[in-house]
């Protein structure tokens, strides 16, 4: 059984296509079959991190994993009706398509698009990343601004309530197990954090959501793109750049710890022999995944 994970918000710049590029890599470092699928063809970060990827590793004869990346591009026909029904038949094959991986992610553009919803209502898993920012709370949902309570869901919120309606109907078993992580992060701004913990704290019960610990804000982002690289290719005896920083290293370990909130479970090692009650993906702190009793 393939697994989705979606990394969604409707709003750009949130760091969807860096956790994407993060969670694909940690899957791949686990031994997993990975296909990652870049909707937002406007952007393409996802397709171009690839990209950089690929060609930083024939320029310097790395070694580094790579996951299957199949393009599903929207419709260009004029009917809109045309047009959905386009891009479900779109969708729906690379689906097939990737019947053989055992994990497919895939990274929404910032904006409500007949794809995107198609991919919220297909997932297993959504990862929702929000920069620490009331502006991003509001796509979440709606607080009163005299008394800062909680009034109800916005946008986003309602777009993942209809796509865990449109799955229920389907009859897939399962819900649609959705995280909220904070991204950037502010050594300084703690009230703000402070804050913002409470609110997502109090909603995340109300909206069900589960919440990451998240990513500090960090240069080594925007650094490592150029080259297609992650956190998890630095360090290591074979690895083309070292962890150079205690900031990188404690970027890996927010990175490990939102796989480890995904609560995945490990389909290499269930090959490799242990059974049915294989334990939950835990990378280890060394550097290489693997897998930790669950
Ligand atoms: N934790 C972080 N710290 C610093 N910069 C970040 C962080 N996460 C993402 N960025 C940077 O923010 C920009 C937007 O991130 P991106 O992942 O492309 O967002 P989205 O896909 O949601 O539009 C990129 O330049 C990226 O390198
Ligand atoms: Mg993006």
């Amino acid at each position: 059984m393939t697994h989705v994970i979606v990394l969604g918000n409707e709003k750009g710049g949130s760091g969807k296509s860096t956790a994407a590029m993060h969670v694909v890599v940690a899957l791949l470092k686990s031994g997993a079959s990975v296909a990652a699928i870049d909707l937002d063809m406007r952007q393409r970060s996802l397709s171009r991190y690839l990209e950089n990827r690929r060609a930083f590793a024939e320029m310097t004869g790395s070694e580094l994993v790579f996951p299957e990346n199949p393009r599903v591009d929207p419709s260009s026909l004029d009917s809109r009706e045309q047009a959905w029904r386009e891009e479900t038949e779109r969708l729906q094959t690379a689906f097939s398509n990737l019947a053989h991986c055992d994990f497919v992610v895939i990274d929404c553009p910032g904006a409500d698009t007949h794809l995107s919803r198609l991919a919220h209502a297909h997932a297993d898993t959504i990862v929702t990343p929000l920069n620490d920012s009331f502006v991003d709370f509001d796509l979440l949902a709606r607080i009163d601004p005299e008394t800062g309570d909680v009034l109800g869901p916005s946008l986003y919120s309602e777009m993942v309530w209809q796509a865990r309606k449109r799955r229920a109907m389907s009859g897939v078993k399962g819900g649609i197990d959705w995280i909220v992580m904070r991204n950037r992060l502010s050594a300084t701004r703690a009230n703000n954090k402070r804050h913002m913990g409470e609110k997502l704290d109090d909603l995340s019960a109300r909206i069900g959501f589960r919440l990451a610990r998240g990513f500090g804000d960090r240069v080594i982002y925007r650094e490592l793109f150029p080259k297609g690289l992650t956190l998890l290719d630095l360090g290591g005896k074979n690895a083309p750049i070292r962890l150079s920083t205690m900031s990188h290293v404690t970027a890996r370990l927010e990175i490990r710890s939102l796989i480890a909130t995904l609560n995945l479970s490990n389909p290499a090692a269930e090959r490799d022999g242990a059974g049915r009650s294989a334990p939950a993906y835990r990378p280890d702190a060394s550097g290489k995944s693997g897998v930790a009793a669950a």
